[in-house]
């Protein structure tokens, strides 16, 4: 990050605090500049007016939501933006919504009002969230089961950088691969928000190995995460086979296409690879067909006689699909607990790119060095 990035980025963040620690002060936050468009039932929000680039998106005016039965209303402090986001934005993902749409699927804030029914939280809590869309806006609303306070240290912005990267490599790692000590993962888009939290939550393991692959230029700022590091661009296959002529025990893959036959191949016996996600999909600063189809056509098909003769396990995993279409939210909610706990050991920490405020919409880019953030 440029060192004017991270010197607004630091500025800020001491706003946020700042604002953040005043509304909890305040109970329910009356009285903060931060209310003004509350009073008028109104809230800023950033839009998405149609599929596409930077250019679809814009800071608009909206009706502010009230609480329905069960859901939690929060003044925002800071937004995740994930990969997911952008490929929202382009439209790149299964049955988008229709647009107009406000995008974002996670944020932090103060609890500013509850719902019928709602138990376990107070006016003024501190918390983090996931939202089924809708994330990146003054005012969320959001089932209290997508809810969880956040710990006493922890910032708005690092909050919002947790829940969906930690919780993905959490639930990959130690639910679906049965992550121990001594094994080894390969990770993809290693210096990345999911590619972080994997290399994190590895280390809370003893003696386990991660393979990583990166565009060379993180590679400075991510290499004690990550024990053997490749270009994305480099022949990983050969180059973890020199180093374990056996291969690895957890391949991690988002990026779908021929990748896929890479990953099961460098698989021990009982290894497992894990599809995630399609980044590869995303060339440009709109939806490419060309790299769908691409993707598509590459994508290895598995032949479950082979999987059964070489021992090896294929799986896939689908936060938001876990989440909003699959009715998991009790066994998340177990997971942010566990997640809770190693940060308050120390043993995690989110990480944040860089943050932008809400007016920014137009400027934000593809992420430049690990993953970005913003705050309103
Ligand atoms: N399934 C789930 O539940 C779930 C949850 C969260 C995220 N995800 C997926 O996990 C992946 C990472 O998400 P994130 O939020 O951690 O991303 P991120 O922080 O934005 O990082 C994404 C990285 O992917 C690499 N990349 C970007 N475009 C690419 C392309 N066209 N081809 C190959 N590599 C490309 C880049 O790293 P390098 O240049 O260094 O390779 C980029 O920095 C995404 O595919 C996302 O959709 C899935």
């Amino acid at each position: 990050m440029a060192k004017e990035g991270a010197e607004k980025a630091d500025e800020t963040e001491q706003m946020i605090e700042k604002e953040g620690g005043k509304e909890a002060a305040e109970g329910s936050g009356g009285g903060s500049s931060s209310l003004r468009a509350g009073d008028t039932k109104e809230m800023r929000a950033v839009l998405l007016s149609g599929f596409g680039g930077l250019n679809k998106l814009r800071v608009s005016k909206k009706v502010m939501p009230e609480p329905q039965e069960g859901e939690l209303k929060i003044r925002v402090k800071a937004c995740g933006l994930n990969f997911i986001d952008l490929m929202v934005r382009q439209g790149n993902i299964d049955n988008p919504p229709k647009t107009p749409l406000v995008p974002g699927f996670e944020c932090s804030g103060i609890i500013e009002a509850l719902g019928d029914s709602v138990a376990g939280f107070e006016i003024g809590d501190r918390v983090m969230a996931f939202v089924n869309y809708n994330a990146w806006a003054e005012v969320v609303c959001t089932p209290v089961e997508f809810v969880y306070k956040i710990p006493d240290d922890m910032s708005f912005s690092e909050a919002a950088a947790f829940p969906m990267n930690f919780v993905t490599a959490y639930m990959m790692l130690f639910e679906v691969a049965n992550l121990r000590e001594g094994m080894s993962v390969l990770v993809h888009s290693a210096g990345g928000g999911v590619g972080q939290a994997v290399a994190q939550l590895c280390s809370t393991i003893p003696s386990v190995t991660v393979f990583g692959t990166a565009s060379s230029f993180k590679h400075e700022a991510i290499k004690d995460s990550v024990t053997h590091l490749f270009d994305r661009n480099a022949d990983y296959v050969q180059e973890v086979k020199r180093i374990s002529a056996e291969g690895v025990d957890i391949v991690l893959d988002c990026l779908c296409g021929e990748n896929t036959g890479k990953g099961l191949s460098l698989l021990k016996p009982l290894g497992t690879y894990i599809l995630y996600g399609s980044s590869n999909m995303v060339t440009g600063e709109t939806k490419s067909f060309f790299s769908f189809a691409k993707s598509w056509w590459q994508v290895e098909k598995v032949n479950p006689i082979k999987l059964y003769e070489e021992n090896k396990v294929i799986a896939g995993f689908s936060l938001l699909n876990l989440l909003f279409k699959q009715g998991r939210s009790g066994l998340i909610k177990g997971i942010m607990d566990k997640l809770i706990t190693l940060y308050n050991e120390k043993k995690i920490k989110p990480l944040v790119d860089s943050l932008w405020a809400l007016e920014e919409v137009g400027k934000w880019l593809p992420p430049p060095l690990l993953f970005l953030k913003f705050i309103k």
